[in-house]
C-alpha cells in the first residue's frame, strides 16, 4: 500500500514540499503519496488526528503551526527542543516523533552544496528569532572561529548567545550584540536569519561586515535579490545565496528520516532556484 505524507499549514497553496517530496520519491523509487493539508486556525490537532486516522505516516509542518506541533508531539528530538519548534513529524502507533531539520538543512547546504566550510570561519547571524534558534547548534557543531548573533532587540541576541555557550563546552566564542555594537568588525559568513526580507527591508548593517571572500546567505527563499543580498553585492561580495538549498536539504533530511534513503537534492534545487536579480 502507498504510504501517505503531507505538509500542513495555513495558507498552504504556496508550499513546495509536495513537489520536492514527489521528486525525491520518484528518484529513489519510494512508493509514497505526499499531499497538502490546509489546517484550520485553532484546529491543528484535529486536522492531524484525522490525517493519522486515515493512515498518514508523517507530516511536515509550516507556518503558523510549528509551535502547535511542538505541543502535539509525544517525543521531541533535541533539534526540536532546541529550536522550540517542529517542522517534521513521524507517526508510529500512538507516538508522534518530532524533529526540526531547518538548522541541519542550512548547514548541509552551506558546507556540502556551496562547498563553504564553516570550520574556523568568523560567522555573523542577523536576527534572534526561530530561524536563528534552530540554526544555532548545528552551526556551532561545525566549529566556527566565532559566532556573533546581532538583533534589534539586543536581549534576544544575548539570550540565544548564552544558550549557544551553554550547549557546547565553550570552545566557540558566542556573542549576542546590538547592530550598533558591531564596531566595523568583518565576518567570513553573514547569514540573514531575520524576517526582514519578507517585508523587503534591510537590517541595519554596514557593508564593512563582509570580509574579503565572504559568503552572504539569506535564509528566505524565492525573493530574488533581497535588500540584504543587494547590499552584499554592492559591497563586492561574489558568493551570494538564498534559502533554496536549505529548503531542499531540510526536506531531504525528513525524507531520510521517514524512508531510510537520502535523496540527491541537485535536481530539486535547480528546479526551484529563483535567480538572484
Ligand atoms: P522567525 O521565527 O522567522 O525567526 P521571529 O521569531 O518573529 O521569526 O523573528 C524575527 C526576527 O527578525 C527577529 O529577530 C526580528 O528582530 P527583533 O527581535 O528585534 O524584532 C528580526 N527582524 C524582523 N524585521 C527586521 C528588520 N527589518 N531588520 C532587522 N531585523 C528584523
Amino acid at each position: 500500500m502507498t504510504d501517505r505524507y503531507a505538509v500542513i499549514g495555513n495558507p498552504i497553496e504556496q508550499s513546495k514540499s509536495p513537489l520536492i517530496h514527489t521528486a525525491f520519491a520518484r528518484a529513489t523509487g519510494q512508493d509514497i503519496d505526499y499531499g497538502k493539508v490546509l489546517g484550520p486556525l485553532g484546529g491543528f490537532a484535529q486536522a492531524v488526528d484525522a490525517f493519522r486516522a486515515s493512515g498518514g505516516r508523517g507530516m511536515n509542518v509550516t507556518a503558523p503551526f510549528k509551535l502547535d506541533a511542538f505541543a502535539y508531539a509525544t517525543d521531541l528530538a533535541p533539534s526540536a527542543q532546541m529550536a522550540g519548534a517542529v517542522n517534521a513529524m513521524k507517526f508510529e502507533g500512538d507516538r508522534v516523533y518530532a524533529e526540526n531539520f531547518d538548522g541541519v538543512g542550512l548547514v548541509r547546504d552551506v558546507v556540502h552544496n556551496l562547498a563553504y566550510p564553516i570550520a574556523g570561519k568568523r560567522v555573523l547571524v542577523l536576527g534572534a528569532g526561530g530561524a536563528t534558534r534552530g540554526a544555532l547548534l548545528p552551526m556551532l557543531a561545525q566549529s566556527p572561529a566565532e559566532l556573533v548573533i546581532v538583533n534589534r532587540t539586543v536581549a534576544k541576541a544575548e539570550e540565544l548567545a548564552a544558550l549557544g555557550q551553554q550547549h557546547q563546552s565553550g570552545q566557540v566564542p558566542v556573542q549576542g550584540l546590538g547592530y550598533d555594537q558591531l564596531d566595523g568588525r568583518g565576518f567570513d559568513m553573514v547569514f540573514n536569519a531575520s524576517s526582514s526580507s519578507l517585508t523587503a527591508e534591510l537590517p541595519p548593517i554596514r557593508a564593512s561586515v563582509f570580509a574579503a571572500g565572504a559568503l552572504a546567505y539569506d535564509l528566505t527563499y524565492g525573493k530574488g535579490l533581497t535588500p540584504f543580498l543587494k547590499l552584499a553585492q554592492e559591497a563586492g561580495v561574489t558568493h551570494l545565496a538564498d534559502g533554496v538549498g536549505m529548503l531542499a536539504e531540510q526536506a531531504a533530511e525528513a525524507f531520510l528520516w521517514w524512508r531510510g534513503v537520502r535523496p540527491d537534492t541537485q535536481d530539486v534545487i535547480r528546479l526551484l532556484t529563483v535567480p538572484l536579480v
